[in-house]
């Protein structure tokens, strides 16, 4: 293993501060990383015996190798514990502990001494004031966050950096709620040594993350910045949602996490001069990662709409040009076999109104048909569930359709609760779904934007 690994990776794990007292994140942080993490796991607590049937140790110097240490000790105790992990030579640590720079020039001070213990050492620092880690492949979970109010996302594509904690394991429940899957999870705090861009490095090189998306208030290093993310995305999309635009939101992010959070004007030109998406709400930070890690980009811009709602078509019609994407002109052929296909009384024309009586096997057809013209470049298909005639079937048929193309799908349908349960199959089946058109759109608009990126 080397560099970050032993964050994620770890054949062993020591809590240290690890509590008695069901009421104290050490316990609770313990508990969380008994549960998934199938390594060795030891508490530290020289006040106790045993915690959770586990034996307990006074310090990490009375173990064997370890790989990783969580502390969770008020900030006084901090500097005594983590000398002992840079003296039995833990590559890893996270520090959960709060009362640093984001308090004032003590807390300061005392972040510049953890900094002095582990200068020109073996172990590398995620913290301190944060959450840490949540791996759903390994099992690492750091997140003082009890299961019975917060449900881990299962896995899949998407890694998620964070310096807000709150924020972070917010959206990861949101994620878990949705059925969306991730990778890894850290919530890294002051970044007292390992630092975003470092993340965004080892992330990019992660086999098992598809999709990197991040929640910054302020970055530690610009300049490097660019030239990480800027070699990222030409492998790994990258999607950041920043925070702190405003004098007074800047303001926050100092005493939040210490960080200076600068004028959002540069941020901006440096996301569009790196190919980082940026995302300007909660909402379009995952809508973005999901058609990202879904779909691979089209070859260009022109869009087909298909639908058996018309008023759905004019509406997506409008947001696709107000997005600055094209709808594609049909070529002749498949104006001859959609002629074939739809009745009598159906235009022929971008957007495809497949009418309120069609089934799915029209839906089978016109796709079939839609993905083969070389004029179109990506395709949203929004099936109005709710008629009469348009079996739930539907969903197979548009999962089926997107697995024979390399042309992008998405699929667009509002509604209640029957709607949704759809849409979640959808995804469940690799095709992402949105619940309003402007959503979808802007989906599409993201993934063309970093198609380009990756040619240019
Ligand atoms: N090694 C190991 N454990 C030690 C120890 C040492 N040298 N010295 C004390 N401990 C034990 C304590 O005995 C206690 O266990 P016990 O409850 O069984 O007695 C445990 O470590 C925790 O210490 P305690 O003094 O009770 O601290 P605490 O739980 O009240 O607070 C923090 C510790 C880290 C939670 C707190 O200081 C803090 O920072 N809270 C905010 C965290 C946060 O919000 N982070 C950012 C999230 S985004």
């Amino acid at each position: 293993m080397k560099g970050l690994d032993f964050f994620f990776r770890p054949k062993s794990v020591a809590v240290i501060g690890a509590s008695r007292d069901r009421e104290k994140i050490g316990y609770c942080v313990l508990r969380e990383m008994k549960k998934r993490y199938k390594g060795r796991v030891y508490p530290i607590n020289p006040r106790a015996r045993s915690i959770m049937g586990l034996k307990c140790y006074s310090s990490v110097k009375d173990l064997g190798d370890l790989d990783l240490a969580v502390i969770t000790v008020p900030c006084r105790v901090v500097p005594l514990v983590l000398r002992e992990c840079v003296e039995k030579g833990i590559e890893a640590v996270v520090i959960i502990t709060s009362g640093y720079s984001e308090t004032g020039k003590e807390g300061r001070d005392r972040e510049e001494e953890l900094k002095r213990i582990i200068r020109g050492s073996r172990t590398r620092v995620i913290g301190v004031n944060c959450l840490g880690i949540y791996d759903a492949y390994s099992g690492v979970d750091t997140l003082f966050l009890p299961e019975s109010k917060f449900r881990r996302p299962g896995r899949g594509g998407i890694s998620f950096i964070t310096q807000s904690g709150a924020f972070g394991s917010t959206i990861l429940d949101l994620m878990s709620f949705e059925g969306i899957g991730i990778s890894k999870f850290v919530s890294y705090g002051n970044q007292t040594d390992v630092k975003e861009n470092e993340l965004l490095e080892y992330l990019d090189r992660d086999r098992k993350t598809r999709v990197i998306v991040a929640y910054i208030e302020g970055i530690s290093d610009g300049r490097r910045f660019m030239g990480v993310a800027g070699k990222a995305v030409k492998n790994t999309p990258v999607v950041i949602f920043k925070a702190g635009k405003t004098e007074m939101g800047s303001r926050a992010a100092s005493s939040h996490t210490g960080s200076l959070a600068g004028s959002y004007r540069i941020y901006e030109a440096a996301f569009k001069q790196t190919g980082v998406l940026e995302a300007q709400s909660v909402e379009e930070m995952f809508d973005f990662a999901k058609v990202l890690e879904f779909l691979k980009p089209p070859k260009g811009d022109r869009i087909a709409v298909v639908t058996n709602g018309g008023g759905f078509g004019v509406i997506i019609s409008d947001a696709v040009i107000r997005n600055g994407l094209k709808l594609a002109d049909f070529s002749g052929e498949s104006r001859r076999r959609l002629r074939g296909i739809l009745p009598g009384y159906a235009n022929i024309h971008n957007p495809l109104d497949l009418i309120g009586d069609a089934d799915k096997e029209r839906y089978e057809k016109a796709l079939n048909v839609l993905i083969k013209d070389p004029n179109v470049d990506g395709v949203i298909a929004i099936p109005l569930l709710q008629t009469f005639s348009l079996e739930p079937g539907v969903i197979d048929v548009i999962a089926g359709i997107k697995k024979k193309t390399g042309k992008p799908i998405i699929a667009c349908a509002t509604g209640g609760g029957y709607i949704r349960r759809h849409l979640a199959r959808l995804e469940g089946k690799g095709v992402p779904a949105y619940i309003s058109p402007e959503r979808a759109v802007r989906a599409m608009k993201a993934l063309v934007y970093y198609g380009r990126v990756k040619d240019s």
